[in-house]
């Protein structure tokens, strides 16, 4: 059983009245890429803010690596939280070096491995002036990783970047992941980012955690809270005269040609084909509706529009 990594307990945080991070529960095992899920303005930057120490908490606890000091806890963390900001008139290497500085942390041969981990050794000593957002970003995540970090904390880092420029970010996190046994926090408002990448996921939906589990538990969630079907058949008023008689399916929306979606409640796609076979109905197809992580994150996170 892995040990935690990064445990938050009610962890909360408010911008005047108003409450940004409410009684935040999260939990990241050793090993873990997690993916904390939400929409923009869910909350993941103050979250992060707050786990790191950078802004002050109204309540909660944060602990990593079982430790609750502040600053012992930042011995282990290695972060990138929003865009990161470098002196543009410097080196790639001379940002390491000074960030490491300033930080009081890591050596020369620490920045060339975290230069080396990103794939930036061959431009370290141009000017980021020249870097594109994609070499930026992971110079950010260079700076994060002087310090030898245990784990690593980055706030949408494949922010902005192009598709393959988020999948050259993806492949480096796992490699970081899979070579340097690094657990891993990444932030992100696209699902499909995180479904590629992570082992669990929270998602957070205006402050609060919606919910939290691995991407399998997530996925059975989304597959076992409504179950659909279409069926398909020429005879449609049939179809429909035959339902009123079938207690557990319903339809669900209007439907569309031959295709009709029925929502099943305590009846399976078999019972239900038997029953309409009984019935007289010609079935010429029953296709199960397959709900993705997508659906769910959407279900969980969709706002009304004001
Ligand atoms: N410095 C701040 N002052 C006031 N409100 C803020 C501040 N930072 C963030 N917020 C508010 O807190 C909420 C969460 O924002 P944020 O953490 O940036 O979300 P996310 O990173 O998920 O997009 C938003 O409603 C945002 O407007
Ligand atoms: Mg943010």
């Amino acid at each position: 059983m892995a040990s935690d990594a990064l445990v938050t307990r009610g962890l909360t945080r408010r911008y005047g009245g108003r409450v940004a991070i409410d009684s935040l529960d999260l939990q990241v095992k050793e090993g873990d890429v997690y993916g904390f899920l939400g929409p923009n303005g869910a909350g993941k930057t103050t979250a992060i803010r707050c786990m790191l120490g950078l802004i002050r908490r109204d309540g909660g606890e944060v602990e990593i690596f079982g430790e609750r000091d502040p600053v012992r806890q930042r011995a282990s963390v290695g972060a990138m939280v929003e865009t990161p900001a470098f002196h543009t008139w410097l080196s790639a290497r001379d940002n390491l070096r000074r960030a490491c500085a300033f930080a009081g942390v890591g050596d020369e041969s620490d920045i060339q491995q975290a230069l080396d981990r990103v794939g930036l050794q061959g431009r370290a000593e141009e000017k980021v002036s020249g870097y594109s957002l994609g070499m930026r970003q992971r110079l950010g995540i260079a700076r994060a990783l002087v310090g030898r970090p245990r784990l690593l904390i980055l706030d949408e880092p494949t922010n902005g970047l192009d598709p393959r420029g988020m999948r050259e970010v993806r492949d480096l996190l796992l490699d970081l992941r899979r070579r340097d046994g690094l657990t891993i926090l990444v932030s992100s408002h696209l699902l499909s980012e995180v479904e590629q990448l992570c082992s669990r996921v929270g998602i957070l939906e205006r402050g609060r955690m919606v919910a939290e589990g691995s991407v399998d538990e997530l996925l059975d969630r989304a597959q076992t809270s409504v179950v659909e079907v279409d069926v398909e058949t020429h005879d449609t008023a049939g179809l429909a005269r035959a339902l009123a008689s079938i207690p557990g399916a319903s339809p669900a929306g209007e439907g569309e040609g031959e295709r009709l979606r029925l929502r099943l409640n305590g009846i399976g796609p078999a019972e239900l084909n038997r029953a309409l076979v009984n019935a007289g109905v010609p079935v010429e197809a029953l296709i199960p509706v397959t709900h993705s992580l997508e659906e769910l994150f959407l279900r969980l996170t969709t706002r009304e529009l004001t």
